[in-house]
Parts: C-alpha cells; structure tokens; sequence
C-alpha cells in the first residue's frame, strides 16, 4: 500500500499554514514572501542583529537562519499577533516612551522582550542590560527601550 504524503503544516498567529515551500526556505522569507506578513524585518540575515525576531513555542527566535521544514507543528508568534488590538504592555510602555526613531529593529525589539518578561517579571536593570544586548539598533534607542521594558515590567506585575 502506498503511503500518502503528508503536508506539513505550521501555526503563524494562531492560524495553521501548509508548509509549501522548499524546506530550508527560513521562517522570515515564509513570513514575509509567501505570507506577506511583514512586521518581521530583515536585518543581516545572519542571526547577529535581532531585527526578525518571532516567537517559536514562546522563546524569542531569530527567523532569518530559521528553516521553516524544522518548525512543523510549532506555534509562531510575530509582532502582528502578539496582542488582538496591538495592546500588549510593551507595545503601550513603547508609545508612551516613544521608543522608535526609524523603527527598523523595533518588532524584533519588543518581542526579544516580551519572551524575557514571560521568563522574568522582575528584571534588575543589569537582566534587562542582558537580554535584550543581542537586538542592535542602528538609531541608538536603547535607553528609551530600556525605560520602556522597565515600564511594561511594572505594568505585568500589577495585572499579574
Ligand atoms: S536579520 Fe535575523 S538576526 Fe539580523
Ligand atoms: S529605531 Fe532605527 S534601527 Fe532601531
């Protein structure tokens, strides 16, 4: 009996896509070319600057040097479906520290981010420092980023 090719298939923001592209295609160009989901920026496309990074299963992943055949039946997370109406902690703390300039990094700012602040809801100044030294910015924000995770830290902490 013949066996039946399965499609693999992988979820994007709670929605389920068939994988049907090449399978060492990475997870940034799925998003952004055959989904045309383009919050994810491209950066270096080298896993050095953090400019695409999603959520695989919730931790902070870089999609440019990400196969997409590896994340069959994973869940993806990307700035678009981070919060229904884009009113995450972060996302408020940012506008109301301004935080972008150009906005290039920023997606993959804020979600570099929010997998830190699921994994620590009291981050000493030094954490955040940790966390995010990965995410460059070529404008230089990082002190208003800095204020912003602070702020949004807070804000957990009192919905928690
Ligand atoms: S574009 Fe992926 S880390 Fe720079
Ligand atoms: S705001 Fe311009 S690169 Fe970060």
């Amino acid at each position: 009996m013949k066996r039946r090719k399965t499609m693999k298939t992988i979820t994007i923001n709670n929605q389920s896509f068939d994988i049907d592209v090449e399978e060492d295609m990475p997870l940034l160009w799925f998003l952004r070319d055959r989904l045309e989901i383009t919050g994810t920026k491209f950066g270096c496309g080298s896993g050095l600057c953090g400019a695409c990074t999603v959520h695989v299963d919730g931790v902070a992943t870089r999609s440019c040097i990400m196969p997409i055949g590896t994340l069959a039946g994973k869940s993806i997370t990307t700035i678009e479906g981070l919060s229904e109406n884009g009113d995450h902690p972060l996302q408020k703390a940012w506008l109301e520290n301004n935080v972008p300039q150009c906005g290039y990094c920023q997606a993959g700012q804020i979600m570099n981010a929010a997998s830190f602040l699921a994994t620590n809801k009291e981050p000493s100044d030094n954490d955040i420092d940790q966390a995010m030294q990965g995410n460059i910015c070529r404008c230089g924000t990082y002190q208003r980023i800095k204020k912003a995770i602070k702020s949004a830290a807070y804000d957990l902490a009192k919905e928690a």
